[in-house]
């Protein structure tokens, strides 16, 4: 993949991921949920706002009237309807992007708690020229891959080597080339890097927040929540 022979010096894009219809959270969407006096998405975006010169909103279907509202606000400069996964609805976005875009950060509404300043961090590495950079912290639980053995017994087949191992977040932040090559074939994965390394491009890992937490079930809420207490 190419990597250095395109400027990363223009427009620098973000995509607000919030198209997902929040099965693990439980029956009310997770990105619409109040964090103090602010909803999820809000924050998110918010925050997004901070670190990107245009700002692209991904929601769910039948959120047309929700997407005026943000883009009215000056929330969002354009809002789109996604897709059945995570991947799709990022290829929605891709749509709506400038061709000049230099820098595109995709980084999930579900996690509201990340700051400005990883934001800032990520596109920072793009521009010293690495294809993609994303946050990542230690893991700190022991992990297992695991099995079902012939009674149907679920069981551990091998320990992994937590050293190797780090937990990724976002804002993760894609040289524009770089990411729509990725997304160029389809393609489907928890993540955008995924894509990217599959792709063979370089993914820079930097440091990320321990704050910085996916809202993915309901306890996760409640987390953020104090955190944001704490946080200011
Ligand atoms: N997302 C999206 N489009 C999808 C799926 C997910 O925009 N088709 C977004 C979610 O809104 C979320 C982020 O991607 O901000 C991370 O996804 P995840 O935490 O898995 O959220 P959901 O897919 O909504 O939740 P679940 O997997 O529990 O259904
Ligand atoms: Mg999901």
């Amino acid at each position: 993949m190419s990597s250095t022979d395109v400027p990363t010096d223009g427009p620098v894009w973000a995509i607000v991921l919030a198209a997902g219809s929040g099965r693990r959270y439980g029956p009310h969407p997770k990105q619409y949920e109040f964090l103090g006096s602010e909803r999820v998405v809000d924050r998110s975006l918010a925050i997004a706002r901070a670190a990107a010169d245009h700002v692209v909103v991904v929601l769910g279907p039948g959120e047309e009237a929700e997407g005026a509202r943000l883009v009215e606000s000056g929330a969002a400069d354009v809002a789109v309807e996604g897709g059945e996964e995570r991947s799709d609805s990022v290829r929605a976005a891709l749509g709506v992007i400038d061709e000049d875009a230099a820098v595109i950060v995709v980084h999930d509404a579900a996690r509201p708690l990340a700051t400005a300043e990883l934001h800032q961090a990520v596109v920072a590495v793009v521009h010293g020229g690495a294809d993609a950079a994303i946050p990542a912290v230690p893991v700190t639980d022991t992990i297992k891959r695991v099995t079902h053995d012939e009674h149907g017994d679920l069981v551990a087949s091998a320990t992994l080597d937590r050293s190797e191992l780090v937990a990724v977040q976002t804002p993760q932040a894609f040289r524009a080339d770089a990411l729509r090559a990725a997304h160029a074939h389809g393609g489907s994965a928890t993540d955008d890097a995924a894509l990217v390394e599959q792709a063979g491009g370089r993914v820079v890992i930097v440091a990320g927040e321990a704050t910085n937490i996916k809202i993915t079930g309901p306890m996760d809420l409640a987390v953020a929540i104090v955190l944001l207490g704490t946080l200011g």
